[in-house]
């Protein structure tokens, strides 16, 4: 059965005070049992770990290393992270992929560091507007799950996330429909179920990304393979975004 979780991804913004507030405002609601994940900045991420007091409300970085440690100066390794306790990190970001020219080895290679490190990755993937125009979703999809994934145990595949996250949908306002959301949702569960086998590909959460809002959650939300959302600008304001969680609360409780 599929809980649906509730990623944040604030990107580059926000004050160090203004997520610290967002954190109180995080503590003040009331319980609820829906997993969130919020992707802060890095600088950021030990006081609002300390800050939080929510059990379920996890901290995430939006990226790492793909090295280990050494000479790479102003990089963050997986170690670094983990030892804040911090226990996932966004990886793939097309936002990386396109700005920073991160390829599908790269990203592997931050993969592996993070599951070395018992830091779960949120792995991004998605097609850009073009590609989706050349009807290349499901090949584009595939091969970044294949080189994204390489050489993997299926140990370490059970402790991915993914986030399905079309390039056009992002930041855009356009947001997928929930046809074809579920369709590229579908074909990802497929995949992981014919490389890695039903039992294990049915516990790998598979989030939906791009212009995600309180307007839009339920109906992605309530698509049988979209296991919730990793959302950036519906994410920055608490009042928004609690509305979101309190929508994934609902389904979660089957109401
Ligand atoms: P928006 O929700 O602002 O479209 O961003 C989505 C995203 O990139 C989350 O990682």
């Amino acid at each position: 059965m599929k809980k649906i979780i509730v990623a944040g991804n604030w990107k580059m913004n926000k004050t160090y005070l203004e997520a610290k507030q967002f954190i109180a405002q995080m503590n003040q609601k009331s319980s609820f049992g829906t997993e969130v994940i919020l992707g802060v900045p890095a600088l950021y991420s030990d006081t609002l770990y300390a800050n939080n007091q929510k059990e379920n409300v996890h901290i995430a970085l939006q990226n790492c290393s793909d090295q280990s440690e050494g000479a790479f100066t102003g990089e963050i390794s997986a170690r670094m992270i983990a030892s804040l306790a911090v226990k996932y990190c966004i990886v793939g970001h097309s936002e990386r992929r396109t700005i920073y020219g991160e390829t599908d080895d790269l990203v592997n290679a931050k993969v592996k560091q993070l599951l070395d490190s018992n830091v779960r990755p949120i792995f991004c993937l998605g097609e850009t507007l073009s590609e989706r125009e050349l009807d290349q979703t499901f090949s584009i999809v595939e091969r970044q799950l294949t080189l994204g994934l390489q050489d993997l145990s299926n140990e370490d595949v059970s402790n991915i996330v993914i986030a399905y996250e079309p390039v056009w949908a992002i930041g855009t306002g356009i947001t997928a429909s929930k046809e074809q959301a579920e369709e590229v949702h579908a074909f990802t569960a497929n995949y992981l179920k014919e490389k890695y086998g039903s039992p294990l590909a049915s516990t790998i959460p598979i989030l939906y990304g791009g212009s995600c809002n309180e307007k839009n959650a339920l109906e992605l939300f309530s698509q049988p393979n979209i296991w919730g959302g990793l959302i950036g600008g519906a994410s920055l304001q608490f009042e928004v975004f609690e509305n979101i969680i309190d929508i994934a609360e609902k389904l979660n409780n089957g109401r």
